[in-house]
């Protein structure tokens, strides 16, 4: 049964679906140079397609007919990425491979994809606060570039799972996971209580922190990439000043908004991965791999045969 643990207040735009994404990837990558150093993070392969298509995937299987990408000047890269490119196709044509011409569309042909410049590095509520003329007034999604969700086995995509809750709260929501202590640190830390007893799974928030302290988090449970926000937003972007790493932090932002409106916490079914840490990175590859029919099975017996100990692949 589904019930509504909000009153909708008058935000505009709520009860409609939500068909516009922000994906902000203009940060530095510092964690993967030298990899990084030409090639924005966001663009490093998982198998045969970059980490910003799968995101992208992620969106558009959720529903999402419009993207905005948040990108800097040495991203040009993800912009080439999703336009067209008649030679190339002409080629693929002539050598009677339509299948992959197909494939360089399956994202642009499904959304309309646009680009947002960030000229200054001043953190993630800076590069949404650039989104405002380009969302309208309406309930808008967020997923960061850099982190891979994969739902659980029978679970709907990881945004597909926000929607439906923004859809019960009328309200922003935000994904978590629970990190273990020594890593809050790393993450926006969301402080709330169960919202109903028949969703423990889902918060009401009262208080969020961007990277805590050790010792100083409210709780374990880290926010994941995953957002769906009011246009109330913009005005708490407004009201914050650098925080965290001296950056405008949209966490900041998120605590003021749990103030004065509701917002909830989804601890969602699906697993994530940070493709800014290097054994995430791989981790994700290689799951990635297991997963896809024409690389399973070798992926699978050379890990085997790596694991039982002789180290060779020949
Ligand atoms: C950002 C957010 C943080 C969130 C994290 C998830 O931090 O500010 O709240 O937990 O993404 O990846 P960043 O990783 O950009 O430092």
């Amino acid at each position: 049964m589904s019930r509504r643990v909000a009153s909708p207040d008058s935000v505009p735009g709520v009860g409609s679906p939500v068909i516009r994404a922000v994906i902000p990837a203009a940060g530095l990558g510092t964690r993967l140079l030298p990899a990084t150093k030409s090639i924005p993070k966001e663009m490093l392969p998982i198998v045969d397609k970059p980490v910003v298509q799968l995101v992208i995937e992620e969106a558009v299987a959720s529903g999402i007919t419009e993207v905005h990408l948040v990108t800097r000047r040495e991203k040009r890269a993800i912009e080439d990425h999703f336009s067209p490119d008649p030679e190339l196709e002409a080629s693929l044509r002539k050598m009677g491979r339509e299948d992959l011409v197909e494939r360089l569309h399956a994202v642009t042909g499904r959304c309309r994809v646009s680009y947002i410049r960030q000229e200054q590095p001043l953190g993630l509520g800076h590069a949404i606060q650039l989104a405002r003329p380009h969302v309208g007034d309406e309930p808008f999604a967020v997923l960061l570039g850099d982190a891979i969700i994969a739902p659980f086995a029978h679970a709907p995509p990881g945004l597909r799972q926000l929607m439906d809750a923004h859809a019960q709260t009328q309200g922003s929501v935000v994904a978590v996971h629970r990190v273990p202590e020594d890593r809050v640190s790393r993450y926006g830390i969301v402080e709330g209580e169960a919202s109903s007893p028949d969703r423990p799974d889902l918060l009401r928030v009262r208080r969020l922190v961007e990277k805590p302290e050790p010792g100083r988090a409210p709780s374990d449970l880290a926010i994941a990439g995953r957002y769906i926000l009011t246009p109330a937003i913009f005005e708490c972007l407004a009201g914050i000043t650098p925080g965290a790493a001296g950056e405008m932090q949209l966490t900041d932002a998120l605590d003021l908004l749990a103030r004065k409106e509701s917002l909830h916490a989804l601890t969602w079914r699906a697993r994530r991965y940070d493709i800014g840490d290097r054994a995430d990175y791989v981790r994700c590859f290689i799951e990635f791999a297991l997963r896809r029919p024409e690389t399973a099975e070798t992926v699978r017996s050379l890990a085997q045969r790596l694991l039982g100990g002789s180290g060779a692949t020949e």
